[in-house]
């Protein structure tokens, strides 16, 4: 019952931020009420999981909800073309491609297939250098995962805190990686470092693959902290929260 209580005055909150760019919404009202109303702008998020678990779509779809709110918007893909990430995003219902034809949206590939990785090359760095340059009020990397595997501790801090330095200036930026990438001290660091961290996971109940995204942490939304959702990936809608109860049937 408590629970609900929560959840009526977290929609007031919700219904209060939508029109404004306080927050990056999601343009779906259930999922961005189970992070309290939204992503704050001016704040770095983590959003991590295995292999599979949704961190792309659901960027895309915090992609799609932050260009409908008239943010500026610049996403760095290491696992799309250009093409492809406009073709998926289409296919989810979540057409971006008048944004990125306007010049609101860019999207920068970042192809590494057949370089040779040499240890002192400073990549994180390269990416700070990048963003600093470029005006976006949003950015988005999907992922990071391939720059911290080949990192060392101290430059993934490093990145982290840049990252953190250029929020502070109000951009918002959010970073999706997969958990392995990290080891387990760095990682409870970065998390530390992030204002939001959502963890993304894809577990078997009977026969039916649930994925679950918990809102581990949302910085000035302590409500939201630990809140599980259910989701669905859906083609021809994004993403869909399914009622945990579902789940468990
Ligand atoms: N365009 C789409 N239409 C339908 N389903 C999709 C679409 N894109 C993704 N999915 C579904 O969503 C699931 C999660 O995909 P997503 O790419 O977001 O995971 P991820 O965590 O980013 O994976 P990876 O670790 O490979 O980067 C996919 O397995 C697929 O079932
Ligand atoms: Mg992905």
């Amino acid at each position: 019952m408590a629970k609900e209580k929560d959840m009526d005055d977290e929609e007031i909150k919700l219904t209060a931020a939508y029109g404004n760019k306080e927050v990056l919404t999601s343009g779906n009202s259930e999922m961005d009420k189970k992070m309290g109303g939204g992503i704050p702008a001016g704040s770095l998020t983590l959003i991590e999981g295995a292999n599979d678990t949704g961190k792309s779509v659901l960027t895309q779809q915090l992609m799609w909800g932050a260009l409908q709110q008239g943010f500026n918007l610049a996403t760095y893909t290491t696992e799309n073309t250009i093409k492809s990430l406009l073709r998926q995003m289409d296919s989810l219902s979540l057409d971006i491609s008048d944004y990125f034809a306007f010049g609101t949206l860019k999207i920068y590939p970042i192809h590494l297939e057949g370089m040779e990785w040499a240890e002192d090359v400073p990549f994180l760095e390269y990416i700070i250098a990048d963003v600093k340059a470029k005006p976006a009020e949003v950015v988005l990397i999907d992922s990071l995962t391939v720059f911290v595997s080949e990192a060392s501790d101290s430059a993934i801090l490093n990145f982290f805190a840049s990252c953190v330095n250029i929020c502070d200036g109000g951009r918002t930026i959010l970073i999706t990686a997969h958990t392995f990438a990290f080891g387990e001290e760095v990682l409870t660091r970065v998390r530390s470092i992030c204002d939001a961290h959502l963890s993304l996971k894809k577990e078997e109940v009977g026969d039916r693959l649930i994925r679950t995204m918990e809102v581990a942490k949302v910085r000035g939304a302590q409500r939201t902290t630990g809140n599980v959702v259910a989701f669905e990936v859906e083609p021809a809608f994004g993403l869909r929260i399914i009622p945990i109860s579902k789940t468990r049937a």
